[in-house]
This record gives structure tokens, sequence and C-alpha cells, in this order.
């Protein structure tokens, strides 16, 4: 009992230490970034106009409503005179035009993508999706987001051009950090009947990669397990996303509260700040993982996502999950599924979304939105247990966000695996303690 104790601290000390430690790296997409590519197509009496291009190659974070936001510095006295597929949000002060005015005179001007519905004269190929980016696993023809910007009072030539500066990009919330622009080999762009080549009179590139720790300093989501051979349902950590507090009514929403729909419908904040249903967790998003059934050949798992976020409806989801034995998925009801083997020889991770228009949608806590699949596996007799949580997943991501599990002594066990009950909580224990010992000496 005392050992279990101290292991449990040790692994919140632990678990703690390493969130705050996340970095941009994600082992599970380790070249996951969003490109942005700058074609100038012509060069004009004052400036150029470029075809800017945003491509999320991330396999499995995508952008959704309210969508992306661009920004960047420019190097000199730079004008926007028009804008194709996308607008700044503000014009800026163009007292200084008397005949024309620009589309946008500020030093660091802010872009957004146009809605869909956008008249065809103001279109371009890839443009006005309201900002939404498709992640590259999930869709990647709408992975894709363009506009055409036409820039005055810039460089001319390839020698006098001064490339932009401090891009920034929002999803809409923070997260993303972006490099500078660096110029590379012109885009080659081959007419639709193949039998012409042309390219861009300069290219330059910027690099933006996603940091969770950025995006929000507490989780978003966590896992809760339970299985058929153990009646215990292991919940989500306590305070896994923040605690309930007495003296703050307001920091959560009960659902039978009966001035709940004026609370929801008059909290003005921007939708990255969530209003979540009172729960010990106090997260966001929990994924359930219930092992249901074992069959001779194969047994089977039910997945449950329920939103507690009363602010935020979530389009085209999508959960990332680490587990032995996932490159012999059998069978998947209700879901899509993509094997991700972000190495050589790593292949027990998947991607799962919802079919469109079926269950792709994950509706906020105000319509009880929750979405659920089952998934059939067959067993690989040399590696199959349920010794050791070995049914359960190791790691699950919502949206590409981290989803704290619970302690791994705290798993359901079968009733013939207590023998190894103690050898295992040792050996956590001693792993966590090593683990502490590397993290202080960092
Ligand atoms: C961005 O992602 C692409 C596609 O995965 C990859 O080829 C490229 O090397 C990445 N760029 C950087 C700077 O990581
Ligand atoms: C600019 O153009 C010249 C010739 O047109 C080419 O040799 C040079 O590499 C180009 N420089 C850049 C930075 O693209
Ligand atoms: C870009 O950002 C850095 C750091 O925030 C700042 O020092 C620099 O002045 C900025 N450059 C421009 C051109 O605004
Ligand atoms: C620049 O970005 C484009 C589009 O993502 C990519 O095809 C190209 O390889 C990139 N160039 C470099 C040098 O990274
Ligand atoms: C609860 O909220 C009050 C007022 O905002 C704050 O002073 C206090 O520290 C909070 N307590 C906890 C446990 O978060
Ligand atoms: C969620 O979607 C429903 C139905 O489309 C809509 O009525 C509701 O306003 C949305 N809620 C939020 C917070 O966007
Ligand atoms: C997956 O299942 C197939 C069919 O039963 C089997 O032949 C294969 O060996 C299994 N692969 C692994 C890695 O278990
Ligand atoms: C998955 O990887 C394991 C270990 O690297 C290997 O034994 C297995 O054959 C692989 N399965 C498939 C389907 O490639
Ligand atoms: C069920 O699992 C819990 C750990 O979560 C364990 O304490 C309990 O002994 C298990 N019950 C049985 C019948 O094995």
């Amino acid at each position: 009992m005392l050992l279990t104790t101290i292991g449990s601290v040790l692994l919140l000390l632990f678990s703690c230490s390493t969130f705050t430690s996340i970095e941009a790296y994600d082992p599970l997409d380790p070249n996951g970034n969003i490109t942005l590519k700058w074609d100038v197509i012509s060069w004009t009496p004052d400036g150029y106009v470029a075809v800017v291009t945003m491509y999320n190659f991330q396999q499995y974070r995508h952008i959704q409503e309210p969508g992306w936001t661009l920004g960047w510095t420019w190097a000199k006295k730079e004008v926007i005179w028009n804008m194709m597929g996308s607008q700044t949000t503000e014009q800026g002060d163009c007292s200084k035009f008397k005949a024309g005015i620009p589309h946008c005179c500020k030093k660091d001007p802010t872009v957004v993508d146009l809605l869909p519905g956008t008249p065809y004269n103001q279109q371009i190929a890839n443009c006005c999706k309201g900002g939404v980016l498709n992640s590259w696993a999930q869709d990647p023809n709408n992975a894709v987001s363009s506009f055409q910007i036409s820039v005055g009072s810039a460089g001319t030539t390839n020698k006098t051009v001064k490339l932009p500066r401090n891009f920034t990009l929002k999803a809409p919330g923070p997260g993303y950090t972006c490099g500078p622009a660096k110029i590379v080999r012109p885009t080659q762009f081959i007419t639709n009947d193949k039998r012409r080549v042309t390219q861009a009179l300069m290219t330059w590139n910027i690099t933006c990669t996603y940091s969770q720790f950025l995006a929000q300093k507490t989780p978003t989501c966590c896992v809760s397990l339970s299985s058929f051979y153990n009646d215990t349902i292991v919940d989500c950590p306590t305070c896994t996303c923040g605690c309930q507090n007495k003296t703050q009514p307001d920091s959560c929403v009960n659902p039978d509260s009966p001035h709940l729909s004026s609370v929801v419908s008059s909290s003005g904040k921007p939708t990255n700040t969530p209003l979540v249903q009172c729960t010990s967790h106090m997260c966001p998003i929990r994924v359930h993982w219930h092992v249901k059934l074992n069959y001779k050949e194969y047994w089977r798992i039910k997945i449950t996502i329920t939103n507690f976020n009363y602010r935020m409806n979530y389009s085209q989801w999508n959960l990332v999950v680490q587990h032995p034995n996932f490159d012999n998925l059998t069978q998947l009801f209700s879901f899509k599924y993509k094997s991700l083997t972000p190495y050589e020889g790593l292949n027990d991770t998947g991607m799962l979304w919802g079919v469109k228009f079926y269950n792709d949608f994950l509706s906020s806590a105000a319509s009880y939105g929750n979405v659920q699949s089952e998934i059939l596996f067959r067993k690989d007799k040399s590696t199959f247990t349920f010794d050791k949580g070995w049914a359960f997943p190791r790691r699950i991501y919502f949206n590409g966000d981290n989803c704290v599990m619970p302690p791994p002594d705290a798993y359901p066990w079968s009733p013939n695996a207590t023998s190894k009950l103690v050898f295992s909580i040792l050996s956590t224990i001693i792993a966590t303690l090593a683990s502490f010992i590397i993290l202080l000496l960092n």
C-alpha cells in the first residue's frame, strides 16, 4: 500500500514535469509542419504578384472553424494593392495614397481566408474555405489553402525584393511558431495537358511547427478505462485539466443547473477558452476505452469520445491511438482508420476519425456531444494477453493533443494476473525514480 502511494506521488510529479517540457517535437509525427510557399508569378511596375500556398503537412492536426489567421511584418514600406481568395482584417492608414487606395497599408498585416460562397471573381484555387485546413492523413485534398497577393512599394527584381519577416500563424489560438522565410528553388508548374512547364520568378518558404505547450498550458483531454473482466471503471485522473473551485462557481457548469442556457449563451469569451461541465477531471474531452469482449480468435473494444465543452463543436475530429496489435485491426465499425508509420518498424499507431455526415461532427456538451465506435482485433497468439494492461492503449491524442492516461498501476487487472501486480508496481516505481533523477540532473 505504502509502495503504491509513493509510486502514485512520484508518477504525479513525473507526469507534471513531462507535460511542461513538451516541445514542438511530436514523436508520432516527427516531420509534421505547416509550410507556406510564396511564388512570385509576375513583376509589376512597383512590386510583384505572388501566390501564397499553405500546406498542412501534419498527419493528424487540422485547423477547424473559425480558421487560420496569418500575419507578418513587411521589411520595407510595402503595401498590398489587392488580394484574391483572402483579405486583411484591417486596412490601416492609406492616407498618403491619392490615386488608387491599397487594400492594406499596415506594416504588419493580418490575413484571413474568405468564406465559402465568395463570388467567383474573387476566388483562386484552394481558397475560400473559411480558413479550415484538414490534416494530411485525413483529407490531403483539403489540406492546402491558397491566396493571391499583389504587393506594391516593393522590389521588382529577385535582387531587390525583401522577404517579409516575423510570420505568425494562429489556428486561431496560439500554438504555432514560424521560422524565417528562406529562398528556395523556384516552383515549377506543369500545364494541365502536361506539355509545358513554367516556373515561378522567385520562391520562398516558411515552416511553422506546433507545440501543445504553447497552445494550452494545461491538458485538454484525458482517458478512462474499463473492461469486461474487472468491474472497476478507471476514471480520468482527478484534476487532470484543472480542479473544481468551490469559491469560483463559474469555473464549470452543472448540466442540471436551471440557468445553464443563459450561462452558455452569455459567455462572450473566445472559443479557445473552454466552458466545461463540472467533472472530477474538468477536461473538455474524455476518451473512454472499454475492452468489451473476448472471442477465441478476436477481441473487441469500444471507444467513446465525450465532449464536456459547452463552447466548442469539433468538426472533423480525429484520434491517434498507439496500441500493441494495432497493425492487426480486423474490423472497424462507423469510424475511418489509417495506419501511421512515423518510423520504419513502428506500426502500432493508427488514426481514427468520423464518417462524413454521420459522426464527423462532435457537438458541444449542450447537445450531449459524443461519438462511439467498436473495433475488432485479431489475436496474435504469440503476444496476446489481458495482463499488464496490454489490452489498453499506450498513448491517445485527440485532434493532435496528448490525452492524459490513468497511471499504469490503476489499470483494470484481470483476476489471474495479480501475481504480477507487485512486480509491475515495483518496476513502475523504479522507472519513475530513474526518470525523476534524470529530470533533476537536467
Ligand atoms: C515539413 O513537412 C514536409 C512533409 O512532411 C517535410 O518534407 C519537410 O522536411 C518538413 N520541413 C521541415 C522544416 O521540417
Ligand atoms: C535571380 O535571377 C538570376 C537570373 O535571372 C538568377 O541567376 C539568380 O539565381 C536569381 N536569384 C535568386 C535569389 O533567385
Ligand atoms: C521580429 O520579432 C523580433 C522578436 O519578437 C523583434 O525583435 C524584431 O524586431 C521583429 N522584426 C520586425 C521586422 O518587426
Ligand atoms: C518549399 O515548399 C514546397 C511546398 O511545401 C516544397 O515542395 C518544397 O520542397 C519546399 N522547399 C524547400 C527547400 O524546403
Ligand atoms: C479558487 O478561486 C479563487 C478566486 O479566484 C482563488 O483565489 C483560489 O486560489 C482558487 N482555489 C483553487 C484551489 O484553485
Ligand atoms: C454547435 O453546433 C450547433 C449545431 O450546428 C449550433 O447550434 C451551436 O451554436 C454550435 N455551438 C458552438 C459553441 O459553436
Ligand atoms: C495479422 O493477421 C494476419 C491474419 O491472421 C496474420 O497472418 C499476421 O501474421 C498478423 N500479423 C501480426 C503482426 O500479428
Ligand atoms: C509490425 O512491427 C513488428 C515489430 O517491428 C513486426 O514484427 C510486425 O511484423 C510488423 N507488422 C506488419 C504488418 O508490418
Ligand atoms: C480490478 O482492477 C483493480 C485495479 O484497477 C484491482 O485493484 C482489482 O483487484 C481488480 N479486480 C479483480 C477482480 O481482479
